[in-house]
């Protein structure tokens, strides 16, 4: 059964638009743990755009579920880590100006900063993954750090603007899940996914877990959370019977 974390950092966008202390993150993780999500996932970001350090330590206290922390690999970060000790940390890459995470992290040219941060991490207990574009090279450097787990950016399949481009894309996702666990990587999925193109994504084989933010909280504001994240659940456990067609 493929896991759904469900990342919950725009409710914390919200509440930062205007330094109130709602719409309460915590609360949301909450609801999202009610209605049967797998896990929560923060990015704690260098600028704390949206989620605050004390959102953390608050979810580390209330959870059943796992904590999943995106994180940039630098010595401030690993150290918060360390010391809070999520039950997992996803490695991303942060640029300051951009709006989302825009691109996976390059290990292949990192690859020194990032063994030494996943080598820490793991060394506090904590299991680690790396954001990573669906590309051999990447995939094989990441292997070498001693990651747990990978997870592949689905934002240029998410974006794609034609048949042909997606298919392609997918098709792309399709052979790095395949390398990845040939290198006996634990495969998860995130970024830009929604309901209409959850499906595809989720029947991908080896598939261990997604995670998925934006579409989750914009649903979320219309009909609940707790909706919210059911109806996403039903999409990826019924991605069996998932349209071919694209609109
Ligand atoms: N996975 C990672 C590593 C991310 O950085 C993000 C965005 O914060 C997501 C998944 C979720 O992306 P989205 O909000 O587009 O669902």
């Amino acid at each position: 059964m493929v896991q759904l974390g469900v990342n919950i950092d725009h409710v914390a966008t919200l509440r930062q638009a205007r330094r109130t202390s709602y719409p309460d993150p915590v609360l949301a993780a909450s609801l999202a743990e009610l209605a049967g999500a797998d896990g929560i996932t923060v990015h704690l970001r260098e600028d704390r755009r949206h989620i605050q350090e004390h959102d953390v330590e608050q979810l580390l206290k209330i959870l059943q579920i796992k904590l999943n922390l995106e994180m940039a690999a630098t010595s401030e970060m690993t150290d918060l880590a360390c010391r809070l000790r999520p039950a997992e940390c996803c490695l991303v890459p942060e640029r300051r100006e951009e709006v989302t995470t825009e691109g996976g992290l390059d290990v292949v040219r990192h690859h020194k900063q990032i063994s030494s941060t996943v080598n820490q991490l793991k060394q506090a207990g904590i299991h680690v993954s790396l954001f990573i574009d669906p590309e051999f090279d990447q995939i094989v450097a990441a292997a070498e750090t001693g990651t747990r787990s990978v997870e592949f950016h689905t934002g240029a399949y998410a974006n794609s603007t034609n048949n042909d481009h997606r298919l392609y894309e997918l098709e792309k996702l399709k052979i790095a899940f395949v390398q990845a666990s040939a290198k006996g990587l634990i495969t998860n999925a995130g970024h830009g996914l929604n309901y209409h193109n959850v499906q595809e994504v989720a029947a991908i084989p080896g598939l261990n877990e997604l995670n998925i933010g934006h579409a989750i909280i914009a649903r979320a504001v219309f009909v609940g959370i707790e909706r919210a994240v059911r109806d996403m659940k039903q999409l990826i456990h019924d991605h069996a019977k998932y349209s071919r067609e694209w609109p």
